[in-house]
This record gives C-alpha cells, sequence and structure tokens, in this order.
C-alpha cells in the first residue's frame, strides 16, 4: 500500500513539476476536487478527446457528433430521473467528523481483497516461474477462492441493498465488516443517508423570476434531447449513434485520488440508437469495440478488465465498467449501459413532444433503445499519465525519470536541440523547427548540456529529439533519439517528417483496434 501510495504521490508531483495540471484557484490554497490543465496538459488531454474523436465520429459512417450547452431546461433533469434519483449512501463517522460514500467504503474492502489475490498470484508466479498457469491458479487455490467468494458476496449484498433502497443494510454491513473511518479508525457511524449530487444555479436577474437551473451532471442528455433534431437534419438511419464530449459536473462527496473524482469534468459520450430488442447484440459489440479502442493504445491487456453491474442505474438493463489498474487499484474508467428506451420514453412524457423513429424496413414507428459508451476524459488522462511515469535502472547505474506517453498522445512530439549555442547550430535547428511546425506540436531548447535537455524531454514525455550538431553544417544530416529506446540514429533533415509521422499518425495507431 505504501508503494502505491508513493507511486501516486509521485504521478502527483510530476503532473505539477512538468506543466501537465495544477490544483484550480491554486494560490487561494486551491478548490478541492478542481484542477487546471497546463500547458502540456491541456494538448495530452485535447489529444485524447481528438483519439476518441476520430474512432467514434470520424471512422464510422453512422455516428455523428454535437456539442449541446451545459445548461437545460430544468425539466430534463426531472425526465432523466436525476432530481429523484441520482444520489449517493452517505455515512458520517460520529468521531472523527468525516463524511464518507457508504458504498465506497465497501468498495475499498473489497479492493483489500483484490489486493490480497493480486498478491498471492504473484507469490505463486515467482514460485512455479514458467510453468505457472494464473487461470487454473485463480479458480483452484482455495484461499484466493475464498477472498473472491467472499468479495463478490459483499458486493452482491451491497448491490441488492442499494437497489431496494435498504440504507440500514448497508450501515449493518459496514458494521458487520468492521470497515474503521479511514483516517481515524473509528467505526463509531451514523445511518446511512442519500444525497444528491447535482449543482444547482439560477438563470435571471430578480430573485422573483430566476428559474432555477442544474449544472449538467451528465452529457448524455443533451443528445437525447436532441435524438429527432440530429435523426430528421442528418437522415440518419437507426442504428445510429450521436456523440459529444464537454464538461460535466457533479458534488462529490468523497473527491480524492487527483482527477480521478472531481467536481467538474469532461465526458467523452457517445448514445447509439437501436431497434428494441437488438439492444443486447449491441452492447457486447460495443463493450468489444471500446476494449479495442484501449487496447490500440499499448498499455497493456493485463491493466484493464471488466467489471459487470450488479447495482443498475435506474435507466440500464445492463450495465458494465472498463476498469483500469490505476496506481491505487482497479477502478472504473469507462461506462457501457444498455439504457432502453428510458430517457427517449421519459423526455416524451415530459415534453409531451414523440421522440420516435419511423422505421422504413419494418414500416413501424417506435421509440429506440440506446445503448451508451461513457468515458472520462480526465479519468482517461490519469489512466495515461500514471501508466506511463516509469522510473528506469540504466546500464550506468543512474536512474532516468520517463513518461512513455503513447506518442499520438504526447503533446509535443519532437524536441530540436541545437548541440551549442554557436556555430549557427541554432539557425538550422530553428529552420527544421519552423518545418515541421505544420505538421507536428515540436519545441526548440538550447539551455544545459545537451543530456540534461534529453532527460528533460524523456520526463516531459517528448517522443523525439533531434540533435543538430557540426556534422549537419557539413551533410545536412542529424541525430533522432527516440524516447523510450534511447537508441540514436544519423539521418538526413529531409526524412525527419517521414519518421516522426511513422510514429504518431493516428491511422497507425487507430489500424491496431
Ligand atoms: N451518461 C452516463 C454516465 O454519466 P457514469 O458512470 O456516471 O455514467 C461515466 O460516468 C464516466 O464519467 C465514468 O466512467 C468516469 O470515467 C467519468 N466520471 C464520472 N464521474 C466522474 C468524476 N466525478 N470525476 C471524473 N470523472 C468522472
Amino acid at each position: 500500500m505504501a508503494n502505491q501510495d508513493d507511486q501516486f504521490k509521485k504521478v502527483v508531483s510530476h503532473a505539477k513539476e512538468y506543466g501537465y495540471v495544477f490544483q484550480s484557484s491554486e494560490i487561494y490554497d486551491g478548490l478541492s476536487a478542481v484542477y487546471d490543465y497546463a500547458q502540456n496538459g491541456v494538448e495530452l488531454k485535447k489529444n485524447i478527446r481528438d483519439y476518441w474523436w476520430k474512432a467514434m465520429v470520424q471512422m464510422h459512417e453512422n455516428i455523428v457528433g454535437l456539442d449541446a450547452a451545459i445548461f437545460m431546461h430544468p425539466t430534463t433533469w426531472k425526465a432523466s430521473g436525476h432530481v429523484d434519483a441520482f444520489n449517493d449512501p452517505l455515512i458520517d463517522n460520529k468521531d472523527s467528523k468525516k463524511r464518507y460514500r457508504a458504498d465506497v467504503l465497501i468498495e475499498d474492502y473489497v479492493g483489500k481483497l483484490d489486493a490480497k489475490i493480486e498478491k498471492e498470484v504473484a507469490k505463486a508466479a515467482k514460485r512455479f516461474g514458467e510453468s505457472f498457469d494464473k487461470e487454473q491458479f485463480l479458480a483452484t487455490n482455495p484461499r484466493v477462492v475464498g477472498y473472491k467468494e467472499k468479495g463478490d458476496a459483499i458486493l452482491q449484498r451491497m448491490g441488492k441493498s442499494l437497489e431496494n433502497e435498504d440504507l440500514a443494510d448497508v450501515k449493518l454491513l459496514i458494521e458487520e465488516l468492521e470497515i474503521g473511518c479511514p483516517l481515524s479508525g473509528s467505526k463509531n457511524w451514523t445511518d446511512v443517508k442519500q444525497f444528491n449530487l447535482m449543482f444547482g444555479t439560477k438563470l435571471g436577474a430578480s430573485a422573483d423570476t430566476a428559474m432555477d437551473l442544474y449544472l449538467r451532471p451528465e452529457t448524455a442528455q443533451g443528445i437525447f434531447v436532441n435524438f429527432l433534431n440530429v435523426q430528421k437534419t442528418g437522415r440518419m438511419k437507426i442504428p445510429f449513434g450521436i456523440a459529444q464530449t464537454g464538461k460535466a459536473f457533479r458534488n462529490e462527496i468523497v473527491a480524492r485520488q487527483f482527477i480521478f473524482r472531481m467536481r467538474e469534468f469532461e465526458q467523452m459520450e457517445m448514445q447509439f440508437f437501436v431497434r428494441p430488442g437488438t439492444q443486447k447484440e449491441w452492447y457486447e459489440q460495443w463493450k468489444e469495440t471500446r476494449l479495442k479502442w484501449h487496447l490500440s493504445l499499448g498499455m497493456g491487456a493485463d491493466n484493464y478488465r471488466f467489471h459487470d453491474h450488479e447495482k443498475l442505474a435506474h435507466y440500464a438493463d445492463a450495465a458494465a465498467d472498463i476498469e483500469f489498474r490505476f496506481p491505487f487499484g482497479f477502478k472504473e474508467l469507462e461506462g457501457i449501459h444498455s439504457r432502453t428506451d428510458f430517457d427517449l420514453s421519459s423526455h416524451e412524457k415530459f415534453s409531451g413532444k414523440k421522440l420516435q423513429y419511423f422505421d422504413p424496413e419494418l414500416n413501424e414507428r417506435y421509440v429506440p433503445y440506446v445503448v451508451e459508451t461513457s468515458i472520462g476524459l480526465d479519468r482517461m488522462f490519469l489512466a495515461v499519465f500514471s501508466h506511463s511515469l516509469q522510473e528506469e535502472e540504466l546500464e550506468n547505474g543512474t536512474t532516468r525519470t520517463v513518461l512513455k506517453l503513447p506518442s499520438v498522445l504526447a503533446p509535443t512530439k519532437a524536441a530540436i536541440l541545437p548541440l551549442v549555442k554557436k556555430d549557427g547550430l541554432p539557425e538550422v535547428a530553428r529552420k527544421i523547427v519552423e518545418d515541421l511546425k505544420w505538421d507536428f506540436s515540436v519545441t526548440y531548447d538550447e539551455k544545459d548540456a545537451v543530456g540534461r535537455r534529453y532527460r528533460r524531454q524523456d520526463a516531459a514525455g517528448t517522443p523525439f529529439c533531434i540533435t543538430v550538431d557540426h556534422e549537419t553544417l557539413n551533410d545536412d544530416t542529424v541525430t533522432i533519439r527516440h524516447r523510450d529506446s534511447m537508441e540514436q540514429q544519423r539521418v538526413k533533415i529531409s526524412e525527419l517528417k517521414e519518421i516522426i509521422k511513422e510514429e504518431v499518425d493516428v491511422k497507425n495507431w487507430l489500424m491496431k483496434m
């Protein structure tokens, strides 16, 4: 655990030191669970967003984009069920006066059982070496099976109790498991209560005429209320999808873990409208497609897993998370939800307007069913950033800190470095920058010895360093150094564009899907 904490602290401090993420309003001591993206962070975030948009919209003839407003008519949130049901079960510790999400306390307990399983697996892998069969070990080792069964039973019971609004049983479960306050260890708990997560605000100048509004807690509703507009103006035929990225707001109570759980965050969502009765197939297909998108980034299949929901949200008939191995364990990164016709039907009811599709093949009118893919952009940022941050022992006994971002996502693709600040080398380096910047984001750096500059770029995540030296003046060649292997090649200046493109081109990455 200490190791995980240390690794996570390094992630947070590296994100600040290298201009990725700052605490919001830091000069006023910050605002809890709100963050700003700095010069490198904003580029990484944009590249992740583009990578998602290209995969979802550009590559699918039947998916189109949308950018709906954050403010929506307040009835939207009545219809969506958020006013009545978008709650977290909260519990207070009477001694430490700290407030927690009851489900998170229980999930963290189960997370510790998962960590024990992983420890057993690691021990056995060491003991059995090459002949180790992980699947068989997980299925047969009595201790591991015991932990797994216990964890599953706990989650199942919690899911049932939450679904039935049996908050007394949630408290009982916390007491039975002897879960203590993470801060003080005290087991002196209040009852569990529901707390609505939406932020309210007002539209209008005078107090008596102002309208109560909510900041949207998900982008999805902007898609639902525009379903018919898009379908008609885009002449879309079912099945088709509408995708959008944008800010969402939730008054999260347990807002720790950096940008994992924020109060203002960005979602990338796609609603796929299908014929009623076909939702199960589409749900399975989107689960597979979305996992492939993650895997295309090369961050290791072992770091992802599906988690099927026991407790279904008020709108879903099936739901699963794609979980990622964050520095603090496996946690939800993306949700895939089969939302039935709940949202469209409910908006029909509350607005009095038909939200139906005439299916020319069936010669029938119906309210489409929806399969949704929903991923938090900030959470994806954290997954990529924390996975990429590595410390490597080098052959000469030193260590280097390197941010091995998938190069397609890296904020800066290449740094151009004159070996020395004289003899005409800076001028040649500047000329290379001028040429490459039309195609890639590149940077120029002439400060410090070249070795230090390499390290600086490694830590910032730049995939290539291009060094201009005296030989360049004679034969128009430079050295290009690869961040991950640290290998250097001598190449013609005229070849640089192709070499970089080959490595960072979205096409070459998405083709792996
Ligand atoms: N429209 C469905 C929906 O909003 P969700 O599971 O509540 O579903 C989807 O959220 C995704 O949004 C999550 O998988 C997560 O990546 C991200 N997300 C949710 N709450 C978040 C928060 N407070 N901070 C950062 N990301 C969040």
